[in-house]
């Protein structure tokens, strides 16, 4: 039965989207099934796949009986992907959870991709989690989001979050340009279980498709937030 978690962030842009994809690597890297679901009707995991042009249904047409389960999951890069719909309209939160019900047999994990803010995507995208991942990038503004989203998660049922700290610089850091990691931890309330550098790797990865790949900086971080995921007493990676 797969483990369902859900990547928000409460501000946009600050790396949901690429942790999702490269968590779904790392995981599917060792040999676990991974399916992604895009909850962002911007729509982001399809293009960083590079699969935007194979994208027929989405989740929404399989949560609402327009085509199967099956006729919506597409391949690429090692993962399984559901495109999310132009809108939410029409779409319940007991649809999404039938549709993931059908779904997580076939998986070891199901990750969803929430979209910026604490609306209809994130509630939707709660409605079958089990866990929560709640990225920030280390500036007060993330931060503050970071910690109003997780307390949406928590009222909207994903009680168990774990925190992401996304595109660390460890220099600036030191200089006090970014916040140090203990006050991220301290302000957002939300447990440490991995801090992902800044990498220029991954800021190109949507043209190179290098998202998850052993020269990046943040490669070994990933890899032990995969571990840590599945709940493997691996430390964190200080890149
Ligand atoms: N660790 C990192 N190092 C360098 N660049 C990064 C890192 N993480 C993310 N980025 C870059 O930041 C930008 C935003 O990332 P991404 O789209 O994943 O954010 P998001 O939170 O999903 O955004 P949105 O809220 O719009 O969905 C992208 O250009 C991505 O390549
Ligand atoms: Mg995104």
């Amino acid at each position: 039965m797969a483990r369902r978690i859900v990547i928000a962030s409460g501000k946009g842009g600050v790396g949901k989207t690429t942790v999702c994809v490269a968590l779904g690597k790392a995981l599917a890297g060792m040999q676990k099934k991974v399916l992604l679901l895009d909850f962002d009707n911007l729509r982001s995991i399809d293009l960083m796949l590079g699969a935007a042009q194979d994208v027929v249904f989405d989740w929404g047409d399989a949560a609402t009986g327009r085509c199967s389960a099956k006729d919506a999951v597409l391949e690429a890069g090692g993962v399984s992907f559901m495109a999310c719909p132009p809108d939410y309209d029409g779409i319940t939160k007991d649809d999404v959870k039938r549709l993931i019900h059908e779904l997580e047999a076939a998986y070891d994990f199901l990750l969803f991709d929430a979209p910026a803010g604490i609306g209809t995507g994130l509630s939707l995208a709660c409605a079958a989690a089990q866990k929560g991942l709640v990225v920030a990038t280390p500036d007060l503004v993330c931060v503050r989001a970071a910690c109003r989203a997780a307390q949406q998660m928590d009222s909207l049922g994903v009680q168990n979050c774990r925190l992401v700290i996304n595109r660390a610089v460890y220099r600036d850091i030191r200089r006090k340009k970014l916040l140090n990691i203990d006050d991220v931890i301290d302000e957002t309330g939300v447990q440490l279980i991995a801090i992902i550098p800044e990498d220029k790797q991954l800021r190109h990865a949507g043209t190179s498709g290098k998202l998850f790949a052993p020269r990046n900086l943040s490669y070994e971080p990933l890899r032990r937030l995969a571990q840590r995921i599945q709940g493997k007493q691996v430390s964190l990676w200080f890149a």
